[in-house]
């Protein structure tokens, strides 16, 4: 592909390391104009670390990193401003916008429209309208971005790397907080953007959309490049292989049998912001699944279950009995544990390490007159590496890669023995292997009696876990599929309330 054409970035030999972990290990990378590589691995493999170092946020530890066929790592200076300069955005797992100002004051920063020398509110907002359609997409610009949804902040961060007129854009997981129909509408920007001759970079778990939009692949290993080639080479089943380093035969365990009587049942719930006359019962050794686009109220469901959104009528009754909780305390009490969505606000204390973490629902078990640290770590540990965290037990987790995270939330909910999960988005950003590792443990907890509550904007993963779908539309329930309506198609149409 487009041989001899000088690549708009290269490493060369590029490792990295940091206390403890080699991050990247002599890798060698690069891209040419109007390529979409994809960039895939386990969760921890050195993704995110190699987009850093090409925006120049962390600087190799050793090897070179080169823009335009110019070596810029040999005099130092090369700074994430400078990447700037030279047109390389970057849409992140992290978020990069100030949550205090809005939409429009986020895209501009730095970059105000100007007219007679004066800020022109006017033309930044038709400016700012004009990306945005062009993306397809609509988001208020004049709210501030912290009142955004996730998926709505990455398509501001999104239009700003389109409006800087960069001329390469790493995605770093972009797809993971966006839904289907979301989806395809970056899939038609990335191909505008490479007939334009912008080279992406294309990091995702998401292994159909390599197959979608990609190029070119590289494969990354514990900081080793593994294998790099071309899209057209391969299928997804060698692809997979390559990441976790051996073949899977099946991703989904049957569905667990034995179940038994309700243990949660939603009558008339209704909360007037979010959502309105939900029924639903979830039985124990159940998987209950909701669909929904953002927006739909599947999210504010879950955390009125758990005490932490306001109802404004209807039940819910836990085994039987009517039960109103004031807050998620009340509700872990009675064995309710949420796996939430956004769990950097939400589920994990940042600067507690991994043990602590983990333990932190169950501390009560561990307190015997005093504290038995010893069997708090000890169990921590085990559940850690059922879960196969890559992290040391002391390490805060604010370090670990962005999948690492997501599995200890899901681990401290494990360790607390609850009797329902919760559980919003839970495999978002986890390695193909470790997502296996999940539907198995939903499995082993329904085995024992245990139930989910599962939201997914992956439909095939709803429809390979779950006994029942609840489709939400703007609030409300409008269906239910089980057994052999269980279908990809009933449950598209009802997405949409048609
Ligand atoms: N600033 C840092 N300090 C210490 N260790 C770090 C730092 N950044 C990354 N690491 C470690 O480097 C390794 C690679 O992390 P990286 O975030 O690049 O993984 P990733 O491939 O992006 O994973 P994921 O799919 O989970 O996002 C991990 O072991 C991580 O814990
Ligand atoms: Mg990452």
């Amino acid at each position: 592909m487009n041989a001899g054409v000088t690549p708009i970035i290269e490493l060369r030999d590029v490792s990295k390391s940091f206390p403890g972990v080699k991050a990247l290990d002599h890798v060698s990378f690069s891209l040419k104009p109007g390529e979409c590589r994809a960039l895939v691995g386990e969760n921890g493999a050195g993704k995110s670390t190699l987009a850093k170092i090409i925006i120049g946020h962390y600087t190799p530890s050793e090897g070179a990193l080169y823009v335009d066929g110019a070596n810029v790592s040999e005099k130092g200076g090369y700074h994430v401003r400078s990447s700037q300069q030279m047109g390389i955005a970057v849409v992140h797992q992290e978020l990069q916008l100030i949550p205090e100002m809005n939409g429009l004051e986020n895209l501009f920063i730095g970059n105000y429209e100007k007219k007679f020398g004066l800020v022109s509110r006017k033309a930044m907002l038709r400016k700012g309208e004009e990306l945005l359609s062009f993306l397809g997409a609509e988001v208020d610009l004049t709210v501030p971005v912290k009142e955004l949804r996730m998926a709505e902040k990455q398509i501001i961060q999104l239009a700003k790397a389109v409006s800087m007129q960069a001329k390469m854009i790493i995605m770093d997981e972009l797809t993971a907080v966006l839904q289907e129909k979301e989806i395809e509408n970056i899939y038609r920007i990335i191909r505008i953007l490479k007939q334009r001759g912008i080279g992406i970079i294309y990091i995702s778990h998401r292994l159909d959309e390599i197959f979608e939009v990609c190029d070119t692949y590289t494969v990354l290993c514990d900081g080793r490049l593994i294998h790099s080639g071309e899209v057209g080479d391969v299928n997804k089943d060698e692809l997979i292989a390559m990441i976790i380093g051996r073949e899977m035969t099946q991703i989904f365990p049957p569905l667990n049998e034995r179940i038994g009587d309700p243990i949660l049942e939603l009558k008339g719930l209704t909360s007037e912001k979010a959502f309105r006359n939900i029924d639903m019962t979830v039985r124990t050794g159940e998987v209950v699944g909701i669909a929904g686009l953002v927006g739909a109220g599947k999210t504010e469901l879950l955390n009125a279950i758990f005490g932490n959104y306001k109802i404004t009528d209807g039940e819910i009754i836990w085994k039987g009995e009517k039960v109103s909780f004031k807050s998620p305390s009340a509700a872990i009490r009675k064995g309710i544990g949420l796996v939430p969505d956004e769990r950097k606000q939400l589920g994990l204390v940042m600067n507690f390490n991994v043990v602590h973490n983990i333990t932190l629902p169950s501390l009560k078990r561990f307190e015997k007159v005093t504290m038995q640290h010893g069997r708090e770590r000890e169990e921590a540990n085990g559940v850690a590496k059922r879960m196969r965290v890559k992290a040391t037990p002391q390490q805060s987790v604010v370090k670990l890669s962005g999948g690492n995270q997501q599995k200890i939330v899901i681990s401290k909910w494990v360790l607390a023995d609850s009797e329902l999960f919760l559980f919003d988005e839970p495999t978002r950003g986890i390695d193909v292997g470790a997502k296996a590792e999940i539907y198995k443990l939903i499995h082993d907890l329904t085995a024992k009696g245990k139930s989910v509550v599962i939201v997914s904007p992956e439909l095939e993963e709803l429809l390979g876990l779950c006994h029942s779908i609840y489709v939400m539309f703007e609030g409300e329930f409008q269906t239910c599929v089980s057994g052999e309506d269980k279908t990809q198609s009933n449950i598209i149409s009802k997405l949409l309330g048609v």
